[in-house]
């Protein structure tokens, strides 16, 4: 499918409904939402209430950027139909020093924002956290010892795919890397392998989420992609900036200031 017109932007609070939507909707495709979560249908209200929360999170401890295309449904409108949350050098010391991982800072945490966590299924989520904690240290922290600019998350409405939004987005993140001279670095699903490889990635490891006795488990590639890396696509390489735009222009001075 064609890619859409579409404009970037840093993300504010009042984007929160629409985030959740997208994390909502866009989440049954990611397996490790349905590993962590698998009664999220049985509990629609509650599991809503969490993907607000972790939303809430990432724009309290991330960069978060959005990509708004013209909505379906409301002619003339743009809507939000995807996002990328970004830890940069600064946040993941923001972080960091806080709590000595890169969990949310407790105030952040989805039980102190009024409202328990019912669903989930605990050992998983607990093996998740932490092998995430230990592989980004081994894999990208270890390595990258001045620093990586890591793609956290990445969802775009399934109304909305393979219209360009993801590509998009992801570009954001590697421009802004390279403006630092750092790699840019991503743990990835399924599906958003396809797009970082497509973009120039290269796959350093695997790692396994498994919880003893369980039948299910996860694995997870975790890619890179050098600071001095073009964006190759269909064997040419092309440049970062191809978005135009005084939305993505303001991000990028934004976040660069
Ligand atoms: C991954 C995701 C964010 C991609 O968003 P998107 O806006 O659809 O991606 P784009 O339209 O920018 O795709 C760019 C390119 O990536 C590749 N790609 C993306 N999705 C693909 C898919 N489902 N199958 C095959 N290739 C795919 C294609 O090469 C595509 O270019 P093309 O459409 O011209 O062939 C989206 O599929 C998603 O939200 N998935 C569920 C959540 C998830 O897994 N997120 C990634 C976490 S690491």
């Amino acid at each position: 499918m064609a890619s859409l017109q579409h404009n970037l932007r840093l993300a504010t609070e009042a984007d929160l409904p629409a985030m959740t939507e997208v994390l909502n909707a866009a989440s049954r495709q990611d397996p490790i939402y349905p590993y962590r979560f698998p009664d999220r249908h049985r509990y629609p209200s509650e599991f809503a209430l969490l993907c607000r929360q972790k939303c809430t999170e990432y724009l309290a401890s991330s960069t978060v950027v959005v990509c708004e295309m013209p909505s379906a449904t409301d002619a003339g409108a743009m809507r939000v139909v995807a996002f990328a949350v970004w830890d940069t050098p600064a946040s993941q010391h923001r972080v960091q020093a806080h709590t000595g991982s890169l969990e949310p800072l407790p105030s952040q945490q989805p039980s102190s924002l009024g409202v328990p966590i019912t669903i989930g299924h605990k050992d998983r989520m607990d093996a998740f956290k932490s092998a995430c904690v230990r592989y980004k240290a081994t894999f990208f922290d270890a390595k990258y010892k001045r620093g990586h600019v890591m793609l956290r998350i990445l969802l775009c409405h399934p109304d909305y795919q393979r219209r360009g939004a993801g590509k998009a987005l992801t570009e954001w993140g590697i421009q802004e890397a390279q403006r630092l001279g750092l790699y840019t670095t991503v743990f990835a699903s399924p599906m958003g392998l396809r797009l970082y490889t497509k973009l120039g990635f290269t796959e350093i490891g695997r790692f396994r989420v498994e919880v003893e006795g369980d039948e299910e488990h996860l694995e997870i590639p975790a890619l890179v992609l050098s600071p001095s890396a073009g964006i190759w696509e269909s064997g040419r390489k092309a440049t970062c900036g191809m978005v135009t735009g005084a939305g993505y222009n303001g991000v990028s001075s934004t976040v660069c200031a």
